[in-house]
């Protein structure tokens, strides 16, 4: 596995993969890596010649500065699991070396991000963008892999690839949960033992209302997470938008879309974590 950290480097050694006609995965991240991120390499290994995994925390998508303090950073662990799983290359550059100047692209992509994550991280989704642009640029893969963890994020990212026209597949892959239900995240290392049970109150609200959801109405099971959340001491609901899991717009009933999704931001003391379920799943 070839540790790489500039751009040009990165292109050298791509272009000498795509001379022999091989194939390039591509799955971004920002560290900090856990068994979630090790499933897509694993799927972005077994469908590509060459994985390309990315390791670098994003500053401009972070609209608060203590949140890109305080994000983990552990590049030598993270190279250690990725080897594990075949990865061939890890791209790990510096600030400057993905930033050289200030980048003022402005990346919209309404409705999908003015709602959600999109009205409580305001400029999160531009600087998002803007960063895996300058990544598909980089690496030009044939497949980029991202989780559904970040449902917002990927519906984004895949309007993003179409309205650019970026010659490459986004790979979607299902949220890997821990034994008990938590949602991996590179956010939960941050949480105290009596956080962590906390949090898995969230998945287990959003499990429990997949069953409630059968007898009742959307606003109904609206109203059973939300309440289900507010009951579970050391959790702050901060929104829970039940939406067509296509355009990311709130419903009012079950029968509004044949795709329909739960998406939830919680706080847990200081730790801001997100989760998402399907109550419809998507007809193909
Ligand atoms: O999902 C993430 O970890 C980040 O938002 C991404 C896609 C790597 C861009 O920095």
């Amino acid at each position: 596995m070839k540790l790489i950290q500039t751009v040009k480097e990165l292109q050298t050694a791509l272009d000498d993969v795509r001379a022999q006609g091989k194939t390039i995965g591509l799955v971004p991240t920002m560290g900090a890596l856990h068994a979630g991120h090790a499933s897509l390499v694993k799927r972005c290994v077994a469908e590509n010649d060459v994985a390309v995994v990315s390791v670098f925390v994003n500053p401009t998508q972070f609209n608060d500065k203590n949140d890109l303090l305080k994000y983990p950073r552990t590049l030598e662990a993270d190279c250690h699991l990725l080897e594990g799983v075949g990865a061939a290359i890890v791209f790990a550059p510096s600030v400057d070396e993905m930033y050289p100047e200030p980048d003022n692209r402005h990346f919209s992509y309404a409705p999908l991000d003015t709602v959600m994550e999109g009205v409580h991280r305001p400029g999160h989704f531009n600087g998002v963008c803007q960063i895996v642009s300058k990544l598909f640029e980089a690496v030009k893969p044939d497949r980029a892999y991202f989780g559904e963890k970040d449902f917002q994020q990927l519906a984004i990212i895949r309007e993003m690839v179409r309205q650019m026209r970026y010659p490459l597949t986004i790979v979607g892959c299902p949220i890997v949960r821990e034994a008990d239900g938590l949602a991996l995240s590179s956010r939960n290392a941050r949480l105290s033992e009596a956080e962590r049970v906390s949090a898995l109150g969230i998945s287990q609200t959003l499990f429990r209302s997949l069953d409630f959801a059968k007898g009742h109405t959307l606003a109904e099971t609206k109203r059973f997470v939300e309440e289900g959340i507010a009951s579970v001491e050391g959790l702050r609901l901060e929104y829970f938008e039940i939406v067509d899991g296509r355009t990311l717009q709130t419903v009012s009933s079950w029968d509004d879309s044949d795709y329909i999704v739960g998406c939830i931001t919680v706080y847990c003391g200081e730790v801001r974590l997100i989760d998402n379920i399907k109550y419809k799943e998507e007809t193909k």
